[in-house]
């Protein structure tokens, strides 16, 4: 038993089954569900016990926030304590999108959606899957990717339910509803800064933030320990993680063969995550292919940053933070020894 696999139109969602996931959203089941940008898991903001649930099913801990997905900016009345107008700039131009922004809290959200803080992750998806279920459940839907803590983020349902199937229970459904269109995450931006301030790359690029604001802070690779407690604990520097060891070459795909070739000329199987070209496109297979290659078998990956424009920031945020699952602090490609020592390790 367990949760159930249900199909779902990605373009033509039913009606009926978006009101009868609504209503079991607001019973306190738990629905995973496509986003424009990868699955989320969602719980009703306003469930405690099923909010507990997604951190328990998550292996999450209880100090990194959710975001609550909601219908349009008319639903923020209580879960946020006032929109500026900087946000409201951003709604009108960015929203349904895969923009996140934090603002002051409002009195509707549960303790547990903002680890008790001041603050409140918010946005409005662009995918009829997502915004017909939120509508339909009539209340804030708070929902992480649906994926354990610290690995690599889930872009159908079936990673969905290979990463979480076991950890859900009877009442519970995975939505299958497709490919997720854009691949990786929402981009957060803080508006409870006097400057705002990018705290992930994402499916918005930083580029549109700053077109509409005319300016926007964007630290472009928050590194910190895995002990410190970051501003945006998606800002952990090992998260996206596969098991394999991957390491990244900041050059081309040729450089990327060599070092491959003089891997195999000592015995070390390693293989390329080959991402197309184009950020969009990497953006859309990034998280496919990583899983792909995690599963081949081999005893290294390694991965060629791509162009950090658009899409792009957040596609090499993405590859840094996964290779820093193993690699240590050395996440791109040094010497070939030291490739050898990891793939070894
Ligand atoms: O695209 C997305 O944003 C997906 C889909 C499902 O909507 N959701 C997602 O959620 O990526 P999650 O939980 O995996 O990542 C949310 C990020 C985390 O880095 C979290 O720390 C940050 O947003 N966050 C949430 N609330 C925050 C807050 N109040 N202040 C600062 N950061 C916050
Ligand atoms: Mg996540």
């Amino acid at each position: 038993m367990g949760a159930e696999m249900v199909e779902i139109d990605p373009v033509r969602p039913a009606t009926r089954l978006l009101d009868d996931l609504g209503a079991r959203l607001r019973a306190g089941a738990l629905v995973a569900f496509p986003t424009e940008t990868v699955y989320g898991l969602g719980a009703s903001i306003d469930r405690p016990d099923a909010l507990r649930r997604i951190f328990e099913a998550k292996s999450r801990p209880s100090t990194d926030p959710l975001i609550v997905h909601v219908a349009g900016i008319d639903a923020l009345e209580g879960v946020v304590d006032g929109v500026d107008d900087r946000a409201l700039r951003l709604a009108d131009a960015c929203w349904p999108g895969p923009l996140t922004m934090v603002l002051p809290r409002g009195p509707l959200v549960d303790d547990l959606v903002t680890a008790g803080g001041p603050s409140v992750a918010v946005r409005v998806p662009a995918h009829p899957v997502a915004i017909g279920l939120v509508r339909a459940a009539g209340v804030g839907i708070a929902a992480p990717s649906a994926n354990r803590f610290g690995r690599i983020s889930p872009t159908t349902a079936d990673d969905v339910r290979d990463e979480l199937e076991e950890r859900l229970i009877d009442g519970d459904t995975i939505l299958a509803g497709g490919p997720t269109p854009l691949g990786i995450e929402s981009t957060v931006v803080d508006l409870t800064t006097h400057r705002p301030t990018v705290l992930r790359h994402g499916g918005l690029p930083w580029e549109d933030l700053v077109a509409v604001l005319g300016h926007v802070d964007a630290p472009e690779r928050r590194v910190v320990g895995d002990d410190v407690l970051a501003a945006s604990p998606g800002s952990l520097i090992r998260h996206y993680s596969p098991d394999t060891p991957l390491v990244l070459v900041e050059g081309d795909e040729q450089m990327a063969d060599a070092l491959i070739r003089e891997l195999a000329d000592r015995g070390v199987v390693a293989r390329l995550v080959g991402l197309p070209s184009g950020p969009e496109a990497a953006a859309r297979e990034l998280y496919r292919t990583l899983r792909a290659a995690d599963r081949s078998g081999v005893s290294l990956l390694l991965a060629v940053v791509v162009d950090p424009a658009g899409m792009g920031r957040g596609v090499n945020d993405r590859l840094y933070r996964a290779a820093h699952g193993r690699g240590g602090a050395e996440c791109v490609a040094g010497s070939v020894d030291r490739l050898e020592m990891l793939a070894r390790a």
